[in-house]
């Protein structure tokens, strides 16, 4: 378990690296990591050389911290993500969303791409992610509490901050990108869920499912950020559609949205 004095030492690391103070954390998940290529002045540190920081191994993902500049706001980018899949603990999947915090970041947009479970919804649809059901029994609160991190049984009723989504609506809207509303369940993977998986997952009341995400906004809201969860639906769950899931597929689709992707998170970051 991270210590207190952990964190300060991976944000007086970051702050030894760069003058900026970021105000808006980004973690950017498979195929949209490009967005951090939009920053101005960009300073890039691998979390290789973090203090604390796990190493990232996913395929698809770029492994480093971009700060600078974005549409006038100080920003933070996480170009990829740690994983529960990849084995590490949710400590340390959730380690960087407390150094932002500790960089003094207020709100932080998580993304992610993940399946349609939601028949209504197609391949390439963008979602606003509007609560999340936690489908792998565990919780990256476990542990003893640290108080001066958040509470012991931090209230979840708004993890994802309503006054985020009416602005993320509005400049959809704005911008004419259609824009699904949805819950988000958290499968651990790494396997893709099956065909039967799938149908109890719709049951249960979700519309989307993927491998990231909760562990990350559950911390957030832990601290006291305000989270905003854009989802990029890359495939339809298995077995809705006769055909095998692959993550070749989950990167190619996630990267045709992009654009409507970058435009929908810079609108936001214009107004926020
Ligand atoms: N299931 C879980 N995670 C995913 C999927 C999926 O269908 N697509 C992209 N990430």
């Amino acid at each position: 378990m991270h210590k207190l004095e952990d964190i300060f030492e991976a944000r007086d690391f970051i702050f030894s690296k760069t003058d900026s103070r970021p105000t808006i954390g980004m973690i950017l998940g498979s195929g949209l990591g490009t967005l951090a290529d939009e920053i101005s002045n960009p300073v890039t540190i691998p979390y290789s050389e973090i203090p604390h920081f796990a190493k990232s191994e996913a395929v698809g993902h770029a492994n480093e911290l971009v700060i600078g500049e974005l549409m006038g706001k100080t920003v933070v980018a996480m170009k990829g993500r740690f994983h529960y899949y990849e084995g590490y603990t949710l400590d340390e999947v959730t380690f960087p969303v407390r150094v932002m915090k500790a960089l003094g970041v207020e709100n932080l947009l998580i993304t992610n791409a993940c399946g349609a479970v939601n028949t209504s919804f197609s391949p390439g649809d963008l979602m606003l992610i509007t609560d999340h059901i936690n489908l792998v029994g565990t919780n990256p609160l476990i542990g003893p509490n640290n108080s001066e991190l958040g509470t012991r049984f931090p209230d979840v009723s708004r993890v994802y901050n309503p006054d985020l989504r009416n602005l993320a609506t509005k400049v959809a809207i704005k911008q004419n990108i259609q824009l699904q509303n949805g819950v988000y369940a958290w499968w651990s993977g790494p396997a893709y869920e099956t065909p039967a998986e799938i149908r109890m997952i719709r049951v249960l009341g979700a519309d989307a499912v993927g491998m990231s995400t909760v562990p990350e906004a559950v911390v957030a809201v832990h601290g006291g950020m305000k989270v905003l969860g854009i989802s990029c639906l890359t495939n339809m769950a298995c077995g809705i559609l006769d055909q095998p899931l692959s993550h070749d597929e989950v990167i190619e689709v996630a990267g045709k949205v992009r654009g409507n992707f970058v435009n929908l998170v810079k609108g936001v970051l214009e107004e926020i």
